[in-house]
């Protein structure tokens, strides 16, 4: 084991031209470097390894595969990153709150393991899918992922998606990405096939709750626009935000938006009240968990609305729903910022009206005692 003063001759051949420790340069020369400072693998406990250019392991984690120094960086509480148009981005937008696979990728590498199994109840055209799939190649390791869809279109796209896509990747050289099982169907039925405690990341995106009536003829008429091209830049509030998937559900920033407020016409169980809607969730959530391990998580997508004057905190209302229901905690709610979304003049200029570039992310635990 080397002592302290062999630890600083090592430093000392890893300068900069001012003498300082240069862990760019230690890095290339393979050596372990943790925090800027070289480690001495030999110091490590027997629950640690070093991995090279990640930093070091502790065989512990029960949450991910991650090093600490990846960890660190994963318990930020805000994502700040857009995601350009990919994986078939124009099939995909038809459905309009598609989520970007590679943040699904993200989220799937902070909280669960190479070999987990991942459920989305909610699947859409299958971002959550397509994320566990991303991981074999961009992450720790493939993660097995169900998916339920009752919109026999969005099934068929994800199925057409994975298929060109792979074309594509053969075509590159790439390895494919894996097939997903994908299952058409309601959830609440879906969900009686699954064993208690075999899914280790629940991740998903919820349908949205919408106002009234009123609301969904303003989402229809703002899809139709979207896909003509053309959008109010006036600033109508009441697209502004959340709406079926919101703006949120964009993964371009590139100008025109691309995806409008979703699929209205797809999701009539979420058009009622917003008691209702919290109630219909948080019992479909309550039997969710029960497919979760002990150890595990659920992790929900929800934008929050800005909508007749009033912020809609959808997000804390849904997680104070589930918390009442479902036996689950609150553990965190990340932000997923997009800095590459278009900004629209809201209210200007009598009206402070939010323009809303975040989603929320909420993480849940299964209670101990459930
Ligand atoms: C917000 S979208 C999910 C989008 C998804 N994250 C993606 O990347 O495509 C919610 C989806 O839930 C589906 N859905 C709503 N109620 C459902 C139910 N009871 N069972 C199964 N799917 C349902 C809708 O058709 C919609 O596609």
């Amino acid at each position: 084991m080397a002592d302290d003063g062999e630890r600083h001759r090592q430093s000392r051949l890893f300068t900069d031209d001012d003498g300082e420790f240069d862990p760019e340069r230690a890095r290339e020369e393979s050596l372990p470097v943790e925090d800027g400072e070289v480690i001495d693998t030999d110091d490590l406990a027997d629950h640690q390894r070093y991995v090279e250019g990640r930093g070091i392991y502790d065989e512990r984690n029960r949450v991910n595969d991650l090093t600490g120094r990846e960890w660190k960086y994963a318990t930020k509480s805000v994502i700040a990153q857009g995601y350009p148009p990919a994986v078939q981005h124009d099939l995909r937008s038809e459905h309009g709150g598609q989520k970007p696979p590679r943040l699904c990728a993200e989220l799937i590498g902070r909280f669960s393991k190479a070999g987990d199994t991942v459920l989305d109840p909610f699947a859409g055209v299958g971002g959550t899918l397509l994320g566990a799939s991303f991981c074999e190649h961009e992450g720790t390791g493939l993660r097995e992922a169900i998916g339920f869809e009752r919109n026999g279109r969005w099934v068929d796209i994800y199925e057409t998606v994975l298929e060109r896509e792979n074309g594509e990747r053969l075509e590159r050289g790439d390895p494919p990405l894996a097939d997903q099982e994908m299952r058409h169907g309601d959830c609440a039925e879906l969900i009686e096939d699954v064993p208690d405690d075999s899914v280790d990341l629940l991740l998903t995106d919820v349908p949205y709750w919408h106002m009234d009536e009123l609301e969904q003829t303003r989402n229809e008429r703002a899809t139709r626009e979207s896909k003509l091209g053309s959008f109010d830049d006036g600033g109508d509030e009441a697209d502004n935000g959340g709406g079926k998937d919101g703006d949120g559900g964009r993964e371009r920033g590139d100008g025109g938006r691309e995806s409008g407020d979703g699929d209205v016409d797809e999701d009539p169980g979420a058009t009622g009240t917003k008691a209702e809607w919290l109630e219909e969730m948080a019992e479909k959530f309550d039997r969710f968990t029960d497919a979760v391990a002990p150890d595990g998580h659920l992790v929900v997508f929800i934008g929050d609305m800005y909508r007749e004057q009033s912020y809609e905190f959808l997000s804390a209302d849904l997680a104070r729903a589930l918390e009442s229901t479902a036996p689950v905690t609150l553990a965190a709610n990340l932000v997923w910022y997009d800095p590459s979304k278009d900004l629209h003049v809201y209210g200007y200029p009598f009206s402070f009206v939010p323009s809303m570039v975040h989603q929320n992310v909420l993480v849940f635990r299964p209670d101990d005692d459930r």
